[in-house]
């Protein structure tokens, strides 16, 4: 399936390089379309579908752990969207989120006047944005992220830039997606001109290549393997992956004074990759951005619901 879908992709790159104005964004919609479609079958009934999709589970595991149907918006919920146990941890911690602490303090960072007077509010005017990162910037020529906004803001008002992986940057995101969230905004990733369809193609790229003496990439793990148990976790589908950071983990909570516990999505996505046998690409690095940029792509349309929690 897997192997279907970069053949399919890779064969209408080379077509659809003659694209129209306005019509930029057509191969990449056409792969959202296919992942969606891939995952809402993949989930539809897992135990009827163990010969295609679930080889290596076991049938008690497909008939008993399994969420059935899950559809469109459910895939904001990564893993929690299929797995019946995860969910039920899941819905009792959100009842008293320990994300909110986090968002109050992003809060008063982001009003909190820099030394030349002025405040986030001046680069962010609006503060329900969290599903329009990351955008193409035409003039700059480079996708440009949440967390390269908040640093340049930062550096243009005379500040220093925070750290990208957690402390003030994920509070200030966190601030970010919970009022996106309350204002029910949902992914909105635009792709408008031939070198963003360019950016995105590099990103998905990226996605699907396989690396590593491991030999995996994002795909093998997160589309065709998901739903699959590794170790203690099951494998998350990457439809929906970019919709609800910061999250907070209890592993992240440890240790350091800053470790305390929220983390932002290019942190998650190193780590992930560093467990893959891999060296990630710097978290502002054209590679991660571009990488991010097709991740938040695919989710376009879910909603946005950060900041979360995750194992
Ligand atoms: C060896 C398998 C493996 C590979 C390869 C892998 N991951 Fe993961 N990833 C995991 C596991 C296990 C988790 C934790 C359980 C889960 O949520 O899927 C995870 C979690 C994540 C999460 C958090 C999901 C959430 O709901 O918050 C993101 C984001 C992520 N991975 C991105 C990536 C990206 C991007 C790549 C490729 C650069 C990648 N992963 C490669 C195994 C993998």
């Amino acid at each position: 399936m897997l192997f279907k879908i970069v053949k399919a992709t890779a064969l209408a790159a080379l077509v659809t390089s003659a694209a129209v104005a306005g019509d930029y964004n057509k191969q990449a919609e056409k792969d959202r379309e296919g992942i969606v479609k891939y995952f809402e079958t993949k989930f539809s009934d897992p135990e009827k579908n163990k010969n295609t999709f679930f080889p290596y589970s076991t049938d008690d595991e497909l008939k008993n752990n399994f969420i059935k149907n899950v559809k469109g918006d459910e895939f904001s919920k990564g893993g929690y969207s299929f797995s019946k146990n995860g969910r039920l941890s899941y819905d009792e911690i959100k009842e008293f989120p320990p994300t909110e602490e986090f968002v109050e303090k992003g809060e008063a960072l982001f009003n909190k006047p820099f030394a030349n007077g002025k405040s986030f509010k001046n680069c962010f005017p609006d503060t329900t944005v969290a599903g329009e990162y990351p955008f193409y910037d035409e003039k700059r020529s480079q996708v440009i992220t949440l967390t390269q906004a908040i640093n340049e803001c930062l550096t243009s008002n005379g500040e220093k830039k925070f750290k990208t992986t957690k402390g003030k940057m994920a509070h200030l995101q966190a601030y970010i997606a919970q009022e996106s969230t309350d204002a029910e905004k949902r992914m909105d990733i635009k792709i408008e001109s031939k070198a963003a369809a360019e950016a995105y193609e590099k990103g998905k790229e990226y996605y699907f290549t396989q690396r590593g003496y491991l030999n995996l990439s994002c795909a093998t793990c997160h589309i065709q393997g998901s739903g699959q148990r590794v170790r203690n976790e099951s494998l998350s589908p990457g439809l929906g992956h970019a919709t609800h950071f910061p999250v907070y983990r209890l592993k992240w909570a440890a240790g350091k004074a800053d470790n305390d516990g929220l983390g932002t999505l290019e942190r998650r996505m190193s780590g992930c990759i560093k467990d893959a046998g891999q060296v990630p690409p710097k978290n502002t690095s054209e590679t991660m951005k571009e990488l991010l940029y097709f991740m938040a792509y695919i989710s376009n349309g879910l909603p946005v619901d950060g900041p979360d929690i995750r194992k």
